[in-house]
């Protein structure tokens, strides 16, 4: 464990830049190990989680190298063509490598087993199981369908139509990718829409792919199997989920006036930004433009008197990332925020709703957990006053070891992290960047 005190901090002020997008980085090396020939990816984010991708990619045969220009280079095998790895596939703490790769595999000739670390043992795997079940691959997971577990894929894989029962990005990820290798359209519908760098991705990497809108309001989505993907230079625009630390550090700081350039924001991912709007905050755009067939702005962000308010949990799916850091602004701001329909939250890298509710008490928050959300009571403004003693359980989960990081800037005496080393799946840059503007 690597423990650390994050103290009260001056005014932000400054400009940084954020890292690359993680669900783009994952993307960009999965579809370019897919593609024949090189794919070039500038901006990826050499975070632990993408890392784990990397690695599972060169064990089913593509090659995938950083250069010595920072740019990386994958060398892909075709659709059709991943190679049998010979070794378990360790998924680290990562949850979209794992059931983005088990669709991938699902669709192939070939056997992998998964594993990874304590966090991700916990999480559920059977929203996956299921539909590529469906599509004839064969499973052995660990008790409750989760990791260890061993795929088994199926040539020709069936072409399935599935309607997503929980809104997830990961979920409908994995049945696009099994349903590249199938021979046929795979559909898949879904009522709520998630973030849809897959669809744009594929669509860029050669895909035949479309997107209805039924009747009923739900997204259809289509995929010819089979598929040709030809190699793409990629530029990875920069994370708005990791933006969304500092968007609200520069926000509750006194005296903040942050820039931070090249910031994602694609309106499945930028809920965040409208939610921190509606409370107060003034975040301003400059320089909307297109990044890797994204929408990207650079960010001005000022200190701002943030109000409580009720989020409404349509706006869910496009913040679901950022809940934690959302939950430090509503804890310093005037008057109550309620949040709803946070249930997938549970299953995160950790359960986001209790842990935050545990961390943000000890810091001196008044938070009460629902089922499905937190009521949180703000300071008004005023510094977050924790008992001394209390130090806050990160649970392997690198988003809660960042939003308290956040809070201890706007605290009387500083909040305890138990455990910074969880970061470096997503944010490596973090703390050296934050060091570097709260000096
Ligand atoms: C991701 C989708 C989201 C998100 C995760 C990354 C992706 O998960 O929480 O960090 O890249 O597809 P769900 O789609 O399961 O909610």
């Amino acid at each position: 464990m690597k423990p650390r005190r994050f103290m009260p901090s001056g005014p932000l002020r400054g400009t940084i830049r954020v890292p690359g997008d993680k669900s783009i980085s994952h993307r960009s090396i999965m579809l370019g190990a897919l593609a024949v020939g090189e794919t070039r990816v500038t901006g990826l984010l050499e975070g632990e989680d993408v890392l784990s991708t990397a690695a599972a990619m060169r064990a089913m045969g593509a090659s995938v190298e950083r250069l010595g220009n920072g740019e990386w280079s994958v060398h892909g095998v075709g659709v059709g063509a991943l190679l049998q790895p010979q070794n378990p596939l360790d998924m680290g703490n990562s949850g979209t490598s794992t059931r983005l790769l088990m669709g991938l595999v699902a669709s192939h000739p070939i056997t992998a087993t998964f594993i990874g670390d304590a966090s991700l043992s916990k999480r559920p795997m059977g929203r996956v199981i299921e539909p590529l079940s469906q599509m004839g691959a064969a499973f052995e997971a660990s008790e409750g369908g989760r990791l260890p577990l061993t795929v088994r894929g199926a040539l020709p894989a069936v072409p399935i139509e599935y309607r997503l029962p929980v809104a997830s990005a990961q979920v409908k990820s994995a049945l696009l990718l099994a349903g590249l290798n199938a021979p046929g359209i795979t559909t898949v519908i879904e009522p709520v829409p998630t973030r849809d760098h897959s669809e744009r991705m594929l669509r860029g990497f050669g895909a035949d792919l479309s997107v209805e809108i039924a009747a009923d309001g739900a997204r259809v989505i289509r995929l010819v199997g089979e598929a040709e993907l030809k190699p793409q230079t990629i530029e990875v625009p920069g994370d708005p989920s990791s933006a969304a630390f500092f968007i609200v550090a520069a926000l509750v700081v006194p005296g903040s006036e942050l820039t931070i350039q090249n910031v994602g924001l694609n309106p499945t991912r930028a809920g965040l930004i409208e939610v921190l709007r509606q409370m107060g905050g003034q975040i301003d755009e400059v320089d909307r433009r297109e990044v890797g067939g994204e929408p990207v702005a650079d960010l001005v962000v000022h200190h701002s008197a943030l109000n409580g308010i009720e989020i409404d949990p349509a706006v869910v799916p496009s913040m679901v990332d950022e809940f934690p850091v959302l939950f430090v602004a509503a804890a310093l701001a005037e008057g109550t925020t309620v949040t709803t329909g946070l249930e997938e939250l549970r299953v995160k890298e950790s359960d986001r709703i209790s842990v935050m509710a545990a961390a943000l008490a000890g810091a001196g928050a008044r938070v009460t957990e629902t089922e499905d959300g937190l009521t949180i009571e703000g300071s008004g403004g005023g510094p977050l006053r924790g008992t001394s003693n209390s130090r806050t359980k990160t649970h392997l989960d690198h988003r809660i070891a960042m939003s308290m990081a956040v809070a201890g800037l706007a605290s009387r005496d500083g909040v305890e992290v138990d455990d910074t080393r969880p970061i470096a799946t997503s944010f490596p840059m973090f703390e050296a960047l934050l060091d570097g503007l709260s000096r």
